[in-house]
């Protein structure tokens, strides 16, 4: 299934490539999108995250143009062509859209020594926009990718995802973490991949039990981050950090925030400040406690971690949202007997998807059973696929 939508998509970026610019393209590269399993919200604090690359992927063809000074692209999302420099100063534009990634992906690329020749290129992708599932970090990365393939410059492990991470930052104007970029760039086939986002050390933890299935729900509420929530969200752990009089909230424990939690309650803030940092520091232990459930094949306590962590951004993060808390029950309630380990809500936050661990002999029931449950409760359509953890970018 997964091999064919990759197909699909290759030979559809393949031919709009000859379509508009009327040559065979030279360079192809992916980049996936990805999914959280759990510790959302911890990477800017420098905690631990564990995501896996999915089976959903942005796609670029690209060939030589005739000696022009400049990218010219075509997005197939959008159906728009546009022009991207490839030298000098490059600025990013006010307003955020698609080309933001682009050129800041290119531009940061540039930064760090990929010089290249004008291009033509066109982008697909089947990673759903605005689902939470890392759309965005899938199209930096995957023009990181090319810059590489075409300059011949190869970046740094870590390199490669800081320098899109600051694509983000600088051109998309979204102060993200470092999960999205980071798993999109060096993700591995059925492996997830817990990284200290402090030590910016991965650790490749095999999920390769095939009785076990990654089920990803899309609630279909579009969510977009580059709100005041999730700056919010951040500015809220630093105070808290400098309340604790640390640099981030990874340093600390339970019993010093227990102990500390008259500094983080105030007349304005109420406990609010508390249960954020409450989030952040519980769910660095969930994540950690789940990652060794995991490799332990100890479902009960996998699935556990995954509802905690659910609760835990629902009531004290609040990121979740109605529509998505409602799908969280529904898996909830079909629970062990019906073949669902556990679900939570994945990615930002506020809509986009659920992550769900299930038995893969189950996968048509309850998908089944999902859908109908949701659209009686929500009056939406859920999409659900299950994938398996996929390969990170790569030069086709
Ligand atoms: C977004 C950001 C990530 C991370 C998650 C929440 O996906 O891009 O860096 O902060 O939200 O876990």
């Amino acid at each position: 299934m997964s091999d064919r939508l990759f197909e699909e998509l290759l030979n559809e970026t393949k031919t709009l490539f000859r379509e508009k610019f009327g040559a065979e393209p030279q360079t192809l590269v992916a980049a996936p999108g990805r999914v959280n399993l759990i510790g959302e919200h911890t990477d800017y604090n420098g905690g631990f995250v564990f995501p896996m690359a999915i089976e959903r992927w942005t796609i670029i063809a690209a060939g030589p143009n005739d000696g022009a000074e400049k990218a010219t692209i075509y997005a197939k999302a959008t159906d728009e062509t546009a022009d991207f420099a490839i030298s000098g100063e490059i600025l990013p534009a006010e307003k955020v859209e698609w080309t933001s990634y682009v050129q800041g992906a290119i531009a940061c690329s540039l930064e760090k020594g990929a010089k290249v020749a004008g291009f033509n290129a066109v982008i697909t992708s089947n990673v759903p926009l605005g689902g939470g599932l890392s759309s965005s970090a899938s199209l930096e990365v995957a023009v990181a990718t090319l810059m590489e393939e075409l300059s011949g410059v190869k970046f740094g492990a870590v390199e490669k995802p800081l320098l899109c991470q600051k694509a983000e930052h600088v051109f998309a104007k979204m102060k993200c973490g470092i999960m999205d970029q980071f798993i999109s760039a060096l993700g591995e086939k059925d492996c997830a991949m817990l990284l200290d986002c402090r030590s910016c050390e991965p650790k490749m933890i095999p999920i390769s039990d095939p009785s076990i299935s990654v089920l990803i729900t899309n609630s279909n509420v579009k969510h977009a981050l580059t709100g005041s929530e999730y700056p919010e969200r951040r500015a809220s752990c630093e105070e808290a950090a400098r309340r604790l009089g640390v640099e981030l909230l990874r340093d600390v424990t339970m019993e010093t925030l227990e102990a500390s939690k008259d500094k983080l309650v105030d007349e304005e803030n109420g406990d609010r400040l508390y249960r954020r940092a409450r989030h952040v520091v519980g769910e660095d232990v969930r994540t950690l406690k789940m990652a060794d459930a995991l490799v332990a094949g100890d479902w009960a306590t996998v699935g556990a971690q995954m509802y905690a962590s659910h609760d835990s951004l629902r009531d004290d993060y609040e990121v979740s949202c109605p529509e998505i808390d409602v799908l969280v029950e529904i898996a909830r309630k079909i629970g062990p007997e019906g073949g669902v380990i556990g679900s939570r809500i994945t990615g930002g936050g506020f809509g986009g998807c659920t992550v769900s661990l299930v038995k893969t002999e189950k996968v048509a029931e309850i998908t089944e059973i999902i859908k109908t449950e949701y659209k009686k409760a929500v009056g939406k359509d859920a999409t659900i696929f299950a994938t398996r953890p996929a390969q990170g970018a790569r030069v086709l």
